[in-house]
């Protein structure tokens, strides 16, 4: 549940009590009450300091949970896959916790990702508004000239979308592989912006890798493994979202 406000029955399904339609029914039949009044309307809005009761008994929160993951490349950024590719929480420990991705990182893509079954926070983190620093490290085919750095800084127009970096640094060159490595910190999130944004001006990607999000980096991790944010470092991450905003 989301500190922001969430339908009903929305609420009482994500807390695995019943389906959707199911909790549909039972506030239409009275069987729901919000801090201590029945609630009978659809739709009614409840946040996370609401008391619901559900036939009498009082909703379970789930204890809030935060991951760090060092994604592998090959693996889907998501809790299930129809074509049973492997995909992030596969390299999560079990718990009992219904955890989803902060955002996502490609099927190719390796890297940080933070996971969580805390959509407040994760609301939070991927705001458009919050710009933390998320600082990407890509292989790319060809060798970016300074005037290239600078169009991926004044930002590139993909699809309708403006793609921005805040910095860009070229890290080292193969003049005979004709390959770069190149740093660069997005503020923003879209879909595939790396990618996007070096095709745009003509430097596919070979390999890319999300090496640092605001202050966490992959220290001590290697590609599958995971640890818990320690619970200052959850403070860390809100409020340094609050800030950027
Ligand atoms: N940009 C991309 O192109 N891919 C990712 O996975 C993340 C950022």
């Amino acid at each position: 549940m989301t500190n922001s406000q969430e339908r009903l029955q929305k609420v009482i399904a994500q807390s695995g009590v019943t389906s959707r339609r199911k909790a549909e029914k039972l506030i239409e039949e009275g069987k729901v009450k919000v801090n201590g009044q029945v609630a009978k309307i659809l739709g009614t809005k409840v946040n996370q300091d609401d008391k619901i009761e559900v036939e009498g008994i009082p909703l379970e929160k789930e204890e809030p949970v935060y991951f760090v993951l060092y994604k592998p490349r090959g693996v889907i950024s998501s809790v299930k896959d129809d074509k049973d590719r492997k995909v992030v929480t596969d390299f999560l420990p079990e718990v009992e916790q219904r955890i989803f991705p902060i955002g996502r990182l490609d099927y190719d893509t390796s890297g940080l990702l933070l996971l969580t079954n805390d959509g407040d926070f994760a609301n939070l983190l991927m705001h458009p508004s919050y710009q933390i620093d998320k600082v990407y490290v890509a292989k790319t085919k060809g060798i970016p000239r300074t005037e290239d750095i600078q169009q991926l800084k004044k930002g590139v127009e993909v699809d309708g979308d403006k793609l921005k970096a805040a910095h860009v640094k070229i890290l080292s060159t193969d003049s005979k592989k004709n390959t770069a490595i190149v740093q660069l910190i997005l503020h923003q999130g879209k879909n595939r912006q790396v990618r996007r944004m070096l095709e745009a001006i003509n430097f596919p990607i070979d390999k890319l890798k999300r090496e640092r999000y605001g202050f966490l980096t992959l220290n001590g991790l290697s590609p599958g493994d995971s640890r818990e944010l320690t619970p200052h470092e959850v403070k860390q991450l809100r409020s340094l979202a609050k800030k950027m905003s």
